[in-house]
């Protein structure tokens, strides 16, 4: 029997991991470590709650002692470390939360594993400490190709027909890190914690930087499940900027699945890229969105276009993220399993079908922030 934490477990990459772990791994004990921000949804763990291999621990990363306590109750093996705050907007407007969070929350989880561990005769035998990071990092890139080209990708992504590259330059694991916005400064100072604990006292860590997930259960201040609900009730799409800048999408159950070999075949001390070889300029992906919401809901393709509405630029908006998760691929055999067409197709349905969980989160407090948000741009 595995003791394995998952932090963040409630939020949207969080619940999916811990989803395929609790069903993958019937040997694991899985403690879901989670302090339920407004991002933190037990909505999104409902069909696994009553597994008998799965606790949820209602607790904040930063409060040491708490996480002491946890790692001592469970004889704790293995951390895979999500929890974080997220959303770069947010940053922007609140860089304190985030460097506490993401900076202090990691060191606590990070000590907390040193200490119980280092007291064990075995000390690092079998232990891991896996954090989940962002390709933000590494800042912007270029968009040399403002059309796009067809670069020479080997994965099964490559094969559809918009799988372009806008640019020459892709994040691969070496580059140096040059984040710009408060969330991703506060993720690269995470990412050097976690290294420095491996490289001053020997932790086996593992770090990972993975690019745009997409998929079921995302909090819809992110853009595809906000622009899908916004589409729904005929709401505007506030489209940043020219609406030009270049994200690379990954379907979040592939991002589980790169999480799961990772922790168990990945190197020690390693950084592992994930993405999706799939670049897309955001007005190309919400126009894809908007056809598909109106095509599953019964309205003639492309009418709702009209609701995108062009405003002010995120501050700081980084132009193009690309990854090369080639090194992934080579060494541990792993590439995104699903067509961006087919993932997207299947992500608008499970926003349509299960408008109940939606709106269950855009009322009340929500509802607050998001105008709040959107009325001094
Ligand atoms: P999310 O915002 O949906 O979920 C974050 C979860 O962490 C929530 O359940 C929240 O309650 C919990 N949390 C926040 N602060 C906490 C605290 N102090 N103590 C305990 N729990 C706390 O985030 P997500 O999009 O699922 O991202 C998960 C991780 O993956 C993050 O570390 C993020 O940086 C990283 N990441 C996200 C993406 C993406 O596209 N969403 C891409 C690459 C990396
Ligand atoms: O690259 C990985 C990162 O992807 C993760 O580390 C972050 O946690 C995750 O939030 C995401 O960051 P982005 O800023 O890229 O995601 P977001 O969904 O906020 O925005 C995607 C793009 O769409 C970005 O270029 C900004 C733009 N956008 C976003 C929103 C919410 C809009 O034009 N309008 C919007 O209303």
């Amino acid at each position: 029997m595995k003791n394995i934490i998952i932090t963040g477990g409630a939020g949207f990459i969080g619940s999916h991991v811990v989803r395929l772990f609790v069903n993958k791994y019937p040997d694991y004990h899985i403690i879901n470590v989670d302090k339920l921000t407004y991002a933190g949804n037990l909505a999104n763990l409902k069909d696994i709650e009553n597994k008998p291999n799965y606790t949820f621990v209602k607790a904040d990363i930063c409060d040491f002692e708490t996480i002491m306590g946890i790692f001592k109750k469970y004889n704790v093996d293995g951390v895979i470390h999500l929890a974080a705050e997220s959303h770069v907007d947010r940053s922007i407007k609140d860089p304190f939360t985030f460097a506490q969070t993401n900076v202090m929350g990691t060191l606590s989880m990070l000590q907390a594993a040193k200490l119980t561990w280092e007291q064990l005769s075995e000390k690092w035998e079998g232990k891991r400490f896996y954090h989940i990071s962002t390709d933000e990092v590494y800042g912007a890139l270029e968009m040399t190709n403002p059309e796009g080209i067809k670069p020479p990708f080997t994965t099964k992504a490559s094969s559809g027909k918009h799988h372009l590259a806008y640019g020459s330059k892709f994040f691969t694991e070496d580059l140096k890190y040059m984040p710009h916005s408060p969330y991703s400064a506060s993720k690269a100072s995470s990412d050097h914690f976690v290294r420095a604990f491996h490289d001053t006292y020997g932790m086996p860590t593992i770090v990972t930087n993975c690019s745009n997930n997409y998929g079921p259960y995302q909090f819809p201040e992110k853009l595809i499940p906000l622009f899908i609900n916004n589409i729904r009730h005929r709401k505007p799409l506030p489209v940043y900027g020219k609406g030009e800048n270049v994200r690379d999408w990954l379907y979040v159950e592939d991002h589980a699945r790169a999480i799961d070999l990772i922790f168990h075949k990945g190197t020690i001390a390693e950084t592992y890229n994930i993405g999706g070889f799939n670049e897309w300029k955001n007005i190309d992906i919400i126009k894809v969105v908007i056809n598909t919401v109106d095509r599953l809901l019964g309205r003639k393709e492309g009418e709702d276009m009209n609701l995108i509405t062009y405003v002010t630029d995120r501050a700081g908006h980084d132009m193009r993220y690309a990854i090369d998760s080639s090194k992934l691929q080579r060494e541990l055999g792993w590439e995104p399993s699903l067509q961006f067409e087919e993932g997207i197709e299947k992500t608008v349905k499970w926003y349509l079908e299960n408008q109940a969980w939606m709106d269950n989160i855009t009322s009340g407090e929500y509802e607050k922030y998001y105008e709040s948000m959107y009325a001094n741009r």
